[in-house]
């Protein structure tokens, strides 16, 4: 199975401890894994053109890294999703990417190459887990009900506000390390 992870922290602390986990999980199972950290790449906001449904461009008209993301997405098994809570929401890196999943909705609601796809989500707040369980909703509305991929585990880290917070909850570490290991 190909695993794809999905960064979408600045900063190397928390987020990327347990997305890391994740992989490890992964790779201990046998499968083969890529960290993708979107802070580190271009990509711009969607510009609400709408060229991705017409016929003329298979995905976005934006050329910037994104176009390379497309294939990593529609050729992996699973994805996983990294992200801090940033203002109660995911952070604007995460978000302008997951805005440009536009071309994979088509006319009547089509979903184009995700369905089936398995996906994980990690996500690290200062506050409390249980204050930010609407990102998580908000994850699983989209990817899960709408986008009809297959949840495998929501990985919610609470009470890390420094970067090396996750130090103190390796918990968290061993509950990311076993959802990747779980992958099948
Ligand atoms: C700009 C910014 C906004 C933040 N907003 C929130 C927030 O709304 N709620 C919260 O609990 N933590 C908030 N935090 C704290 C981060 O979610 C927390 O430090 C998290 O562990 C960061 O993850 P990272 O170490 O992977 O970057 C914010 C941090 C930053 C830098």
């Amino acid at each position: 199975m190909k695993v794809v992870a999905f960064l979408g922290s600045p900063r190397n602390g928390n987020t990327t401890a347990m997305v890391n986990a994740v992989c490890k999980g992964a790779v201990s199972a046998g499968h083969e894994t890529e960290v993708i950290n979107l802070a580190s790449l271009k990509i711009s906001d969607c510009t609400a053109c709408c060229a991705c449904k017409s016929d003329k461009f298979e995905y976005c008209a934006i050329k910037d890294d994104m176009q390379e993301l497309y294939t990593k997405i529609i050729e992996a098994d699973c994805l996983v999703f990294g992200t801090p809570v940033y203002m109660g929401q995911m952070t604007g890196q995460m978000k302008n990417f997951f805005d440009r999943w536009y071309p994979f909705l088509g006319e009547n609601y089509h979903i184009y190459h995700l369905p089936g796809k398995k996906y994980i989500t990690v996500t690290a707040s200062g506050a409390p887990a249980a204050v930010f369980q609407s990102l998580t909703d908000y994850f699983n509305h989209w990817l899960g009900s709408f986008f009809k991929m297959e949840l495998v585990q929501n990985i919610v880290g609470g009470e890390l506000g420094p970067a090396d917070a996750i130090n103190s909850q390796p918990q968290l570490l061993t509950m990311a390390e076993n959802a990747g290991r779980t992958l099948k």
